[in-house]
């Protein structure tokens, strides 16, 4: 399988102009590149960047999605409107939807059974936050987020993405080794062969240990998605 990389640029960049400017960076610098399967999930207002493109080796990706299909749910995208827009791909349950917006796992498992039944592969993030993992409940929270989530969904075409919360944005990334560890862990609470990717302070130097090293299937990227040439350098560097 291709290393995924998925480019989340959370709440940024500011303008269109802007998020059009990086991505035409973006597709430039990758324009060759066939050994990696490269995801952008822009804001939901700036999608309009793909312009309907079906590019080979860049896919739309949505960072949220609500479950229901249409009707009187204000401000909220239905994953019928993303799947019409060219999205391939959703990112489901970031810590930073959990925290800010009290997202629960109940609610979670809706929007993952609602992006596999609009057919597009749900990304499902887990992780543990600094207090959970030093007070040795990493295992513990893993357990419950991959259980409740996953909750009656028997869908292989899932992608998991382990994001330890105390190496979201921090600078601080997972040391290789202790990431290795808990992708092997993971994979055995999961008992399902599906990608299971690493996010969390990945940038263009370290990227390439998590995929050959540590062996995760790919990599979220906050952060350093959002300059073009060091996202480009990282794509290189894992092919
Ligand atoms: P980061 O963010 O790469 O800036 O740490 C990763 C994420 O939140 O998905």
């Amino acid at each position: 399988m291709k290393p995924l990389i998925v480019a989340n640029w959370k709440m940024n960049p500011e303008t269109l102009k802007e998020a059009k400017k990086l991505f035409d960076s973006v597709k430039r610098g990758i324009k060759n590149i066939k050994k990696a399967e490269v995801i952008i999930c822009p804001p939901y207002i700036q999608f309009s960047i793909f312009n309907f493109q079906f590019l080979n080796n860049i896919k739309l990706g949505a960072q949220d999605v609500f479950w229901e299909k249409k009707g009187a749910y204000t401000g909220e995208i239905s994953p019928l409107m993303l799947k019409d827009a060219g999205c391939r791909y959703v990112i489901v349950g970031h810590s930073e939807r959990r925290k800010y917006f009290k997202e629960t796992e109940e609610q979670i498992n809706k929007k993952l059974k609602a992006v596999i039944e609009a057919k597009m592969t749900p990304i499902l993030c887990i992780g543990e936050t600094k207090e959970e993992r030093e007070s040795g409940k990493t295992k513990e929270i893993l357990e419950r987020e991959i259980k409740l989530g996953l909750n009656r969904i028997s869908a292989s075409k899932i992608i998991i993405a382990y994001e330890p919360i105390w190496a979201i944005g921090t600078g601080n990334p997972c040391k290789i080794e202790e990431a290795q560890k808990m992708r092997l862990l993971i994979r055995k609470i999961i008992a399902r062969d599906i990608p299971i990717l690493y996010g969390g302070s990945v940038n263009s130097r370290n990227a390439e240990g998590y995929i050959k090293e540590a062996g995760f299937q790919g990599l979220l990227v906050g952060g350093a998605s959002l300059k073009a040439e060091e996202f480009v350098d990282l794509v290189k560097n894992v092919c």
